[in-house]
This record gives structure tokens, C-alpha cells and sequence, in this order.
């Protein structure tokens, strides 16, 4: 056994940034960000924390699969933008939801989603659990250097949320993982300790652009075509491909390379800008309340990112 998935939920703060407001901040334009990454505006929080737009987002799925909160058995949530490493983003949201079951945050940056689903997977194949909400928020806005052009104008801040159940709908998936700090780094404060002699990297992503675009690339092809094989399936039988929105271009290569139109490919990077381990619920979701999904249907989900780490599953809805 592994699960169903039985309700999807999201939410992203109102207040809207648009690549000229960003063009205030930092020597860009709107042109070069829509042409170079494909997004148009992003939604940023004011006053919202990562754990605040995770519970919304589980509080919307929860409605959406008419599980009552009491029900859950599992809180699992993924976030790189959390206020504090203790307690986690999954213990505060259990917090604001007033809820007791056991909760645990999951860390693999944009992968994440996809890590979680599969820790799911083995909860519910051991029967501990009945009822879970999987959860990816973000408030990337704080980990943002907003005076480096290079990351700014790629992010953008959410959540997005799925109620799980006993099921057999989780089919297949693969994780790689490259350690290493050279290409993403978000670095933490290095604290007052008089004894320890390292210099403090600015506490804000650090990425190499182009190494991890070349990385994203081959990162999807290579865990999508995996996936699909492992199954005895070919890409005409999945619905949906919903990659981790990084960056329209990396989603336009992997379309061309894997030979895929690019409409299989669900994208809203346009609307909602990179939302790290939010992007796959949020997309979901969106695809869920739009009526494109009907039981039965596969889809496929592949990420990738900071680790760096990438991964892919297959399911069936
Ligand atoms: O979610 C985690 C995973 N993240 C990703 O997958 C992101 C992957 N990488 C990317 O999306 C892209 O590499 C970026 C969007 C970060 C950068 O795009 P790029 O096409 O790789 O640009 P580049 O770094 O090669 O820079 C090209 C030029 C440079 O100018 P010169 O040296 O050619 O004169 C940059 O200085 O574009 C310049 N540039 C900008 N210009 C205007 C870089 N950022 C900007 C900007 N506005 N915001």
C-alpha cells in the first residue's frame, strides 16, 4: 500500500510584485526577466510567515477532501525559509491548525515535495498512519538577497498543500543527490562562538545560475524517463508533467529534449515565480480546482535543486 490523494489546497500571500517593481530595486527590466526566466509578477508576503501560508494551504486541502482536521495523522512540511529552525515549519503549522498528531519537517529544497510524498509512502506502507497532510511553504522573500539581480528576480512566496489516504496511487520514483555547497548555498549565521575562525557568507541564496540551469536540465529528463520506464509507460500516457517551476526555459529544453509538448508541461512560473518546495502543490492545485484532472489520470512530478538534489515519482489520480 501506499496513498491516495484525496484533496489539494494552496495559498499565496495578496500583495503582488511585479518585475517593475523590481526594477526599482535592482539594475533589471521586465523584458530580461520574462525572456530569461518567464516570470511576469510574484507574490510576497508582508506579514505572513512560511508556517502561516502552510496552514492556510492545509487548511484549503482539508475543505477541498472533506477529512476533518482531527483526522490527520501525519503533518509532514518542507521549507528552506522557515523563522526558526526550532521549532519547524511542520510544528508551528500543527500549532496554527491546533491539531496533535506527530509532525516532521523534511529538508531538500526544491526537491522536497517530492521527498515527502515518498516519506508518506512509507508511513502509510508501515500503517502507521491513516491521514496526512504533505506541505511545501515558503517565504523565500526572506532569504532573498534584494540587492542581487541574479536571484531576485526568480523568486516568489506560497504554499501548497495535499490531504493524503490509504491507497495504491503512488507508483514510482527516484532520487539522486550530489552534495556540495559550490552551486546553491543558502548559508545560516554562523553564530558569536569566539572559538570558530570561518568568515559569515551573506545568510542569503547564493546560486550559480548557469551550473544549476545545466543541472535542472539534465535533472529532469534523466528522473522523468526513469520514472515513466520503470512503470512501462510512455510520456503519451501521462496527462500532466508538473515540474518544479525553476525557470520557463529549464521546462522549455526538457520539453524539446524528452520530445513532449510543451502543453503536457503544467506551468504557472509566469504568475507565481519560483516557489521552491511550494511550486508542485500550488500547480497542483491549480490543476485540480480547474477541473483538468480526472481519476485515473497519471501525473508525472519532477524536481530539482539545492543539494543539489533532484527527484522525480509517477501518480495516478
Ligand atoms: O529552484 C532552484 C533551482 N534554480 C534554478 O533552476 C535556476 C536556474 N538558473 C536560472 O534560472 C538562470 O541561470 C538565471 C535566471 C539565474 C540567469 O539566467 P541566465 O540566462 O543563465 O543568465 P546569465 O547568468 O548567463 O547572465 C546573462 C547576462 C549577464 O550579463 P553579461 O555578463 O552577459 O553582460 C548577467 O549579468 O544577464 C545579466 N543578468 C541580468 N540582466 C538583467 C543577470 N541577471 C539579470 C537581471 N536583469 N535580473
Amino acid at each position: 500500500m501506499s496513498f491516495s490523494i484525496l484533496g489539494t489546497g494552496m495559498y499565496v500571500p495578496p500583495k503582488i510584485v511585479t518585475n517593475d517593481d523590481i526594477a526599482k530595486l535592482v539594475d533589471t527590466n521586465d523584458e530580461w526577466i520574462r525572456q530569461r526566466v518567464g516570470v511576469r509578477q510574484r507574490h510576497i508576503s508582508t506579514n505572513e510567515t512560511a508556517a502561516d501560508m502552510g496552514a492556510k494551504a492545509a487548511l484549503a486541502a482539508l475543505e477541498n477532501s472533506g477529512v476533518k482536521k482531527e483526522e490527520i495523522d501525519l503533518i509532514l512540511a518542507a521549507s528552506v525559509s522557515g523563522e526558526s529552525i526550532s521549532p519547524s515549519v511542520s510544528c508551528m503549522i500543527q500549532n496554527i491548525l491546533g491539531v496533535k498528531c506527530m509532525t516532521m519537517d523534511i529538508n531538500a529544497a526544491c526537491s522536497a515535495f517530492v521527498f515527502m510524498l515518498d516519506t508518506a509512502a512509507g508511513f502509510f506502507a508501515r500503517k502507521r498512519v491513516k491521514k496526512v497532510l504533505v506541505i511545501g511553504a515558503e517565504r523565500l522573500s526572506r532569504i532573498v538577497d534584494w540587492e542581487d539581480r541574479n536571484t531576485c528576480v526568480i523568486f516568489g512566496d506560497g504554499a501548497g498543500a495535499l490531504v493524503l489516504g490509504e491507497g495504491d496511487d503512488y507508483l514510482e520514483s527516484v532520487f539522486h543527490v550530489k552534495g556540495g555547497d559550490d552551486v546553491i548555498d543558502i548559508p545560516q549565521l554562523i553564530g558569536k562562538s569566539p572559538f570558530f575562525e570561518l568568515e559569515q557568507k551573506k545568510p542569503y541564496i547564493h546560486m550559480r545560475g548557469q551550473d544549476t540551469f545545466r543541472f535542472a536540465v539534465k535533472a529532469i529528463c534523466k528522473d522523468s524517463k526513469y520514472v515513466i520506464k520503470q512503470c512501462g509507460m510512455r510520456f503519451e500516457d501521462i496527462k500532466y508533467i508538473v515540474p518544479h517551476q525553476a525557470n520557463q526555459r529549464i521546462i522549455d529544453f526538457a520539453s524539446e529534449l524528452l520530445h513532449v509538448p510543451k502543453e503536457k508541461f503544467y506551468t504557472n512560473i509566469d504568475r507565481m515565480g519560483n516557489t521552491s518546495s511550494a511550486s508542485i502543490p500550488i500547480a497542483l492545485d491549480e490543476l485540480n480546482r480547474a477541473g483538468k484532472l480526472q481519476k485515473g489520470d497519471y501525473v508525472l512530478m519532477p524536481a530539482f535543486g539545492g543539494g543539489l538534489a533532484s527527484a522525480a515519482c509517477l501518480v495516478r489520480w
